[in-house]
């Protein structure tokens, strides 16, 4: 049975978003730039990282608290040994009605038919540009644009539903926009454009650099006829349109324009087991601990939901330049955004 659990404004917890691993292939300047993840950076210890049993228990846990869905992240969650085995055993908890997992798609190839099989259906694939000389200067490692879409050709053949996601920066890639939106419509891929956050620290996020969705929908609208789309999925970060005549939608994730904190329902679990209420929290609470520590199912049930009662977190709906400049947050690296 599900215990039914609010936080201070009556939101429930339905999502768990679980990272696998701190590490990523990819040097992104707003996620892990390569000053500061250099050659000698210390990533997490293997033993400090949950088990995948370690995570079975806590996702099930969870999903006796209201958890419905699930997304793999990371760093990037490729990097983590077998991970078709973890979804093999998430996939046997029955609360879980959804899994996904965001990739930054590098390492498809080697890894999506395993995880085809042990029963993912869901990809969200991150791509912020189309030109190379641009796309290999975002993820610091000179990768081509043209491999990662080979990969999605790929695993969009082996039968998953993909989305793709580009953080739009001014300045850097918005002249992008267009080229991307045709590209993936041709494709009936849906494209999601997410506005530049001001997530962990030293990311050099300013509001000068955020590209709204109104500013995105003004480009696209130029040359396309949008109708909004409606999902009705309670506490989808995600607003939807779909090009007129076709199925493909297109869609936005506007944490600064427009926050979606009064129905945010995500909980998120660190790769070393820490529990944050919010992508923008500056501490967690270490549920390692406890679990190596030998407590019980209920004991780690009561601690949970003793956290999620107490829960206030708006950070989209409050920020400010000031707040942003703060430098207490936890990596988006680190907790997979
Ligand atoms: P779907 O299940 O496909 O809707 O996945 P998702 O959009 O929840 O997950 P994804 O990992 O693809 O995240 C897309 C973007 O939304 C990333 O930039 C995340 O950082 C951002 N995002 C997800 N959840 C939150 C949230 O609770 N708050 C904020 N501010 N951003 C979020
Ligand atoms: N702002 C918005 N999105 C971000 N992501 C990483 N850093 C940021 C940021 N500062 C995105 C990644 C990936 C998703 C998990 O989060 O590009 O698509
Ligand atoms: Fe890696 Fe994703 Fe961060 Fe880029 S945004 S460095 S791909 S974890
Ligand atoms: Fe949820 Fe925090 Fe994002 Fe608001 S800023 S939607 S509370 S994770």
């Amino acid at each position: 049975s599900v215990r039914q659990l609010t936080d201070t404004l009556s939101r429930p917890v339905r999502d768990l978003r679980l990272s696998v691993t701190d590490r990523c292939n990819f040097r992104c300047a707003y996620c892990m730039p390569r000053e500061l993840f250099g050659d000698d950076y210390a990533f997490m210890p293997r033993t400090e990282l949950l088990t995948f049993e370690e995570m079975s228990r806590l996702v099930r846990l969870f999903t006796g608290l209201g958890v419905q869905k699930v997304r793999l992240t990371g760093g990037e969650p490729l990097l983590r040994k077998n991970l078709n085995e973890l979804v093999q055993e998430l996939r046997t908890i029955p609360g879980v009605q959804d899994m996904g997992l965001t990739t930054n798609g590098l390492l498809l190839g080697q890894h999506a038919e395993a995880l085809y099989q042990a029963g993912l259906r869901r990809l969200n694939i991150s791509l912020d540009a189309l030109t190379p000389s641009i796309f290999g200067q975002l993820n610091g490692r000179g990768v081509q644009p043209q491999h990662i879409l080979k990969q999605i050709d790929y695993a969009q053949s082996l039968g998953f539903r993909i989305k793709i996601n580009m953080v739009v920066q001014k300045g850097i890639n918005d002249e992008e926009i267009l080229r991307m939106a045709e590209y993936f419509r041709d494709k009936g891929i849906t494209l999601r454009f997410i506005e530049f956050m001001d997530a962990g620290s030293g990311n050099g996020w300013s509001y000068d650099k955020v590209v709204t969705q109104a500013e995105i929908l003004q480009q696209l609208q130029s040359r396309y006829d949008l109708v909004p789309a409606e999902h009705n999925i309670y506490g989808e970060v995600a607003t939807y349109y779909r090009y007129r005549g076709t199925r493909t939608e297109v869609g936005f994730i506007t944490s600064v324009s427009r926050s979606f904190c009064s129905s945010c329902t995500r909980a998120r679990l660190s790769s070393d087991g820490k529990l944050y209420t919010c992508l923008f929290a500056s501490s967690g609470y270490d549920l390692r601990q406890l679990v190596r520590g030998g407590a019980t199912d209920e004991e780690l049930q009561d601690i949970i939901a003793d956290i999620w009662e107490h829960r206030t977190d708006r950070y989209s709906d409050l920020r400010t330049a000031q707040t942003a400049a703060s430098c207490r947050r936890i990596g988006m690296s680190y907790i997979g955004g």
